[in-house]
């Protein structure tokens, strides 16, 4: 027996300490670095960012994710005891064992479920929403918490003017459901893809099993993130226009159908120039990199969420997700709401 898979409840949490650009650029400044509101603004969109506080318990990855859950959990109207299964999407989790995914199911006390994360860096949501209706739809799952979260700023190289003023932390959460096959509201149809010859253009390079971290390489600030910004530019516009239009291809549906784009937050313009690409008004797409920075792994949760609960996102709705991240992963899913 088949079934759908729906989204019955939303939530997001962020750590309470803002970064302005202001305080980006002053603290470049110290070391000789130019930098500027201005420029940030006009290139990337972001005004602000949210950073966790790690020495503070309720600030690490598992927290946030943890606050962010129980919120969709209320909306859902469901228990912690209710999730038969934890998919926990991060590139930057807690500890590498065990996984966040079990840090979050002991705080949230979801003593029912089996858990484990995701790692699809900024598409690892996408990645497991789709996982969550595969199990669904199978009958395997009936209620699925997908969370997205990162604390990404112990990964930020801090003196390179071309990569901190990109990201920011948060989570961002979901519960999907088993509903009757011929429910309205459901997962309509998704596309993934990666490309892992593309690893180098969005990588750290030591921490893993491969590098050991040494005291050398953390000299070398190896344990950061290292991204060529032009080239994921590129590659990000081509391959979320592309992966738009193989989840509508997929309904046989095109933009006209769509309410709202549910983009991956990395970078205003990048955002722009696909809905460009799909003749999209940016109107009907919704938007937090402004507040937020780039969440990786969290920017749909918390950007659905804030629509869902300001009363944008309406019953019946058509939605698009969409999302690219490091890998190159990426993926877009087709909803009805
Ligand atoms: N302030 C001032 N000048 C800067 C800054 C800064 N913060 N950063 C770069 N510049 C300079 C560059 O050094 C360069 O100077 P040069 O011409 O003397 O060499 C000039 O500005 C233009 O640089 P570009 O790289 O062409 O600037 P661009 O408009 O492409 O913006 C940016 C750079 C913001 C990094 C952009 O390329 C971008 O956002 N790319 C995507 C990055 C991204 O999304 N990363 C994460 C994706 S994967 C994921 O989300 C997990």
């Amino acid at each position: 027996m088949e079934y759908a898979a729906q989204i019955s409840g939303t939530g997001s949490a962020f750590p309470p300490r803002r970064m302005t650009n202001d305080e980006i650029a002053a603290r470049l400044k110290t070391i000789g670095v130019e930098t500027s509101d201005r420029w940030i603004q006009e290139r990337t969109g972001i005004a602000e960012r949210r950073i966790s506080d790690v020495t503070q318990e309720n600030e690490t990855n598992s927290s946030l994710g943890a606050r962010a859950a129980m919120r969709a959990l209320k909306m859902a109207d469901k228990a912690p005891q209710d999730i038969d299964q934890i998919l926990y999407a991060t590139c930057s989790p807690d500890t590498l064992i065990p996984s966040t995914a079990c840090w979050l199911q002991k705080k949230i006390g979801a003593d029912n479920a089996w858990a484990m994360d995701i790692n699809a860096a900024c598409s690892g949501f996408v990645y497991g929403l789709i996982t969550a209706e595969q199990f669904v739809r199978s009958g395997h799952a009936r209620t699925v918490l997908v969370v997205g979260a990162e604390v990404l700023s112990p990964f930020v190289d801090w003196h390179d003017r071309t990569s901190c003023i990109l990201f920011g932390d948060g989570a961002g959460a979901a519960i999907v459901e088993q509903a009757p096959q011929k429910s309205k509201k459901r997962i309509l149809s998704s596309y993934m893809s990666s490309n892992g010859h593309l690893s180098e253009i969005f990588y750290i390079p030591a921490g893993g099993s491969n590098l050991e971290m040494t005291p050398d390489r953390y000299d070398r600030k190896e344990n950061k993130m290292r991204m060529n910004g032009r080239e994921i530019f590129k590659v990000a516009v081509r391959t979320l226009t592309e992966c738009a239009l193989r989840a509508m291809e997929k309904k046989h549906l095109n933009v006209e159908s769509l309410d709202w784009l549910i983009p991956h937050q990395a970078n205003l313009r990048i955002i722009e120039a696909v809905a460009n690409r799909l003749h999209f008004p940016m109107e009907k797409v919704i938007l937090n990199v402004d507040r937020y920075g780039n969440t990786s792994a969290a920017t749909v949760p918390t950007a659905m969420d804030e629509a869902v609960r300001d009363g944008r996102i309406q019953p019946g709705q058509m939605i698009l997700i969409d999302a690219f991240g490091a890998g190159l992963t990426a993926g877009a899913i087709l909803l009805r709401w």
